[in-house]
């Protein structure tokens, strides 16, 4: 086998950006629909798996969002994270740093406690069985209002001992960062991390907000920074990391094709990327495949795989002693 691809497989990586609630594959989606006796418009698996077909974040989100409905239990959470870090395993991720979307479920009637603690437990699990660690991101949804994300806020600090820090996803478009700029600033006072989406779809002045508005640590997908040289030079001298997503930008439009993907002139303008799969069960990637064709499509190298890889744990939240434990193995 390619030298390169081998070196993907069996090497140690981190993940920044996954959607737990994007790693519902069709098969226990159909399965939890039966169990839970929710009504989905799918007769059946293959039914499901033809509907994953997208045309830009919106397309995708209505399907997602649509998906999750049939997640109620705490053992529904617990098993949906179990089977993602089964996958982590597989893929020699030893680090994962999961987004929730408590809105999602807790609009529908479903305890953030239920939500949070399932995630949670399997998440201890993998700690001890699988030597996988992992912090948990809730992601304020920004098609909702301020004053849902500030009631999210409340109940993510009675969990403050589990959730590392807050995140903003969902419908890009019309939804700035500055939007939800107080409820950042009461979840920095309140001593969490941030994080926001900014970038995907949206332009760079989303991403400029992110940074001077929320103050996040990291901007989620902001592969469209690469039009405004103010902003690549400012990611690039403070080394801000990029999370990106690059199958998932495919399948939801934002490139045709992984050809035309800008990830390898964002790695030349020395910007900190890493390689993630946002919704691995609804775009058909987890993180290996994510790197393996971006390798192929792109023609990465060795080295710059390397980086890639690197950077995933350099941008992680761990500890400063267990990033360079883990570059050290590289
Ligand atoms: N929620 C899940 N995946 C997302 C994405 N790629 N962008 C915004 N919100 C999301
Ligand atoms: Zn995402």
């Amino acid at each position: 086998m390619n030298e390169i691809i081998e070196f993907i497989k069996k090497t140690p990586k981190a993940e920044l950006h996954l959607h737990i609630e994007g790693t519902l594959e069709p098969s226990f989606l159909f399965k939890l629909a039966k169990k839970n006796k929710i009504q989905i418009p799918f007769k059946s698996i293959n039914e499901i798996k033809s509907a994953y077909n997208f045309t830009n974040l919106q397309s995708f989100l209505d399907i997602y969002y649509q998906g999750a409905n049939v997640l109620i239990n705490e053992e529904d959470f617990f098993d949906l994270t179990w089977s993602y870090l089964l996958k982590c395993k597989n893929d020699n991720v030893v680090h994962t740093e999961i987004f929730f979307d408590p809105q999602t479920h807790t609009d529908r009637g479903i305890k953030f406690d239920t939500v949070v603690n399932g995630i949670h437990k399997a998440l201890s699990k993998a700690k001890k069985e699988l030597g996988i660690s992992s912090e948990i991101i809730m992601c304020f949804l920004r098609h909702l209002d301020e004053d849902a994300a500030f009631k999210t806020l409340d109940q993510g600090l009675r969990h403050k001992d589990k959730i590392i820090g807050v995140g903003l996803d969902s419908s890009e478009i019309g939804h700035p960062p500055k939007k939800f700029e107080r409820v950042f600033q009461k979840a920095i006072e309140s001593g969490f991390l941030t994080v926001a989406h900014a970038g995907e779809e949206a332009p760079s002045k989303y991403i400029w907000e992110a940074l001077n508005l929320l103050k996040v640590k990291r901007i989620d997908h902001g592969v469209q920074c690469l039009n405004d040289e103010k902003l690549v030079k400012k990611l690039s001298d403070e080394q801000i990391p990029l999370t990106v997503c690059p199958i998932s930008n495919v399948k939801l439009g934002v490139f045709k094709k992984l050809e035309e993907h800008n990830l390898k002139k964002m790695l030349s303008k020395d910007l900190m990327i890493m390689i993630n799969s946002d919704d691995p069960a609804y775009f058909g990637a987890y993180v290996n495949k994510n790197l393996i064709e971006s390798q192929i499509a792109l023609n990465l190298s060795k080295k710059e795989i390397k980086k890639l890889i690197i950077n995933s744990f350099k941008s992680s939240f761990l500890l400063e002693s267990k990033k360079k434990e883990w570059i050290r193995k590289i």
